[in-house]
């Protein structure tokens, strides 16, 4: 598929079905977030899989939008594998890098036909302490993977996208 059309099927999944998720298929996707490119080749990004009956009723006491996904991978960075910008005192590109992970595993899940949803809506202290993180690993979002139910479909926020003049300037 052309990957406009991809880029238009996608929407954040709020109805998964009970079906598992083959190892080999997350695998793929784990494998595309692997392949990104991040800062200076550093490659921070840490992906937590959370597929058993424990992770999953621990993800669902962080964040009430867990919506029965059968697996969800929390993606974070590691802090001390960061690039740090020596032109802007304190910035690094921890959330850059595994943002980019995260969508580049949002988008393979969807050629296999399975769907997810971006979820930032937890405490990144609570997501912390909960999973035991090592002090150097920080939370950047949850992605809830599972394939749709007779019930999915697009919220109305999926089609409601500002123009693109709204969006681009050119200098
Ligand atoms: C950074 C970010 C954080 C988000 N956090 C949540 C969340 O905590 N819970 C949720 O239900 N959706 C969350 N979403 C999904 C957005 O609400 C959704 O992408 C947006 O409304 C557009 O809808 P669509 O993905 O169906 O096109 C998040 C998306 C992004 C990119």
């Amino acid at each position: 598929m052309d990957f406009l059309e991809l880029v238009k099927q996608r929407y954040s999944e709020r109805n998964f079905a009970d079906t598992p998720i083959e190892k080999g298929e997350l695998d793929k996707i784990l494998e595309a977030g692997r392949l990104v490119p991040t800062a200076c080749n550093y490659q921070p990004q840490k992906f937590y899989v959370l597929k058993s009956k424990k992770a999953l009723e621990l993800a669902a006491t962080v964040t009430p939008f867990t919506y029965n996904a059968p697996v969800m991978i929390l993606v974070c960075f590691d802090k001390n594998e960061v690039w740090k910008n020596k032109r802007e005192e304190g910035y690094h590109s921890g959330e850059q890098d595994a943002s980019i992970a995260a969508t580049t595993m949002m988008y393979e899940a969807e050629t296999l036909g399975i769907h997810s949803l971006w979820i930032r809506g937890f405490n990144s202290k609570i997501a912390t302490e909960t999973f035991k993180l090592p002090e150097n690993i920080v939370p950047v979002m949850f992605l809830a993977l599972g394939y749709p139910s007779e019930k999915s479909k697009p919220s109305d926020w999926h089609f409601m996208r500002k123009n693109i003049n709204e969006m681009v300037v050119e200098l």
